[in-house]
């Protein structure tokens, strides 16, 4: 049997260290060294990450496109599942993610948000008018996302009747639009866009239930990945630097957290 030289051993021994810690995720080293930094969102959010066509586009798309300009790197898009996407990044299968995760103490656990880039809010939309609260929900078949803040929004609404979860959020707006639950609650946004693109469905939106604040996501601890993203995200919000003049046009208004 051949002597393993105490060189190998070392470099077996580098391997694994550093192999393990690739295994969690790239630092910012790494992407700069790729030129790409890859981006996970769902694409079934308009108008923040949606398909329009095969081109995937929205407001969240283009403001990481301006936001990876400014950080000097190209970007790999990778399109999942909603519930998929914070889980991967522990796993190394990309670098960020966007797809309007609200910052909540639970998440915050599982990985490093990077600084909000809107604030926004859950609000109820139905075909019935009698629906303009929490309290009137109260023995109410409700559709929500799966995975999201609105599921637990939903959940402590007292009395509501069921809350039926679906994976996709347009699928959850079917279920209000055919009658097969009473209210859905999404994001204030979404839901102007679904009224606007709607017109006489009956569909109405009420004011938000909560406000959250949205950011993108990195691995848990990965900061400086988050660093990089802060910095290249504040040149991309101060003036001039792109974010008002595309939130006037996706939202009529400047959406960032004030
Ligand atoms: N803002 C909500 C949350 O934090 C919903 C996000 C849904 N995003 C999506 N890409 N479907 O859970």
């Amino acid at each position: 049997m051949p002597r393993l030289s105490s060189l190998t051993v070392a470099a077996a021994a580098v391997l694994m260290l550093f192999g393990a810690g690739a295994a969690s995720a790239r630092n910012i080293d790494a992407i700069k060294k790729s030129g790409t930094i890859i981006v996970a969102t769902e694409g079934q959010y308009a108008p923040f990450n949606f398909f329009e066509g095969s081109k995937l586009t929205g407001f969240e798309v283009e403001l990481m496109e301006g936001v990876a300009k400014k950080m000097g790197l190209k970007i790999e898009w990778k399109t999942l599942g909603f519930d998929a996407l914070l889980t991967g990044l522990g796993q190394d299968r990309w670098d960020v993610v966007i797809a309007s995760h609200g910052i909540t103490e639970e998440r915050a656990k599982a990985v490093t948000f990077t600084n909000p880039h809107y604030c926004s809010g859950g609000a109820i939309v139905t075909k019935n008018p009698d629906l303009k609260t929490a309290e009137r929900l109260a023995g109410k078949v409700l559709a929500v996302q799966t995975g999201t803040s609105y599921l637990e929004s939903a959940q402590k609404i007292p009395g509501v009747k069921e809350v039926k979860n679906f994976p996709k959020d347009p699928d959850a707006q079917a279920a209000v639009m055919s009658g097969r639950a009473d209210a859905w609650i999404t994001d204030k946004f979404v839901a102007l866009d679904v009224l606007k693109n709607n017109k006489g469905a009956g569909l109405r939106a009420t004011g938000m239930l909560f406000v959250e604040k949205i950011a993108a996501a990195v691995a848990k601890g990965n900061q400086g990945v988050a660093d990089a993203y802060n910095k290249a995200l504040a040149d991309y919000m101060a003036k001039g630097g792109g974010y008002e003049t595309l939130s006037m046009k996706y939202f009529g208004e400047d959406v960032r957290c004030k």
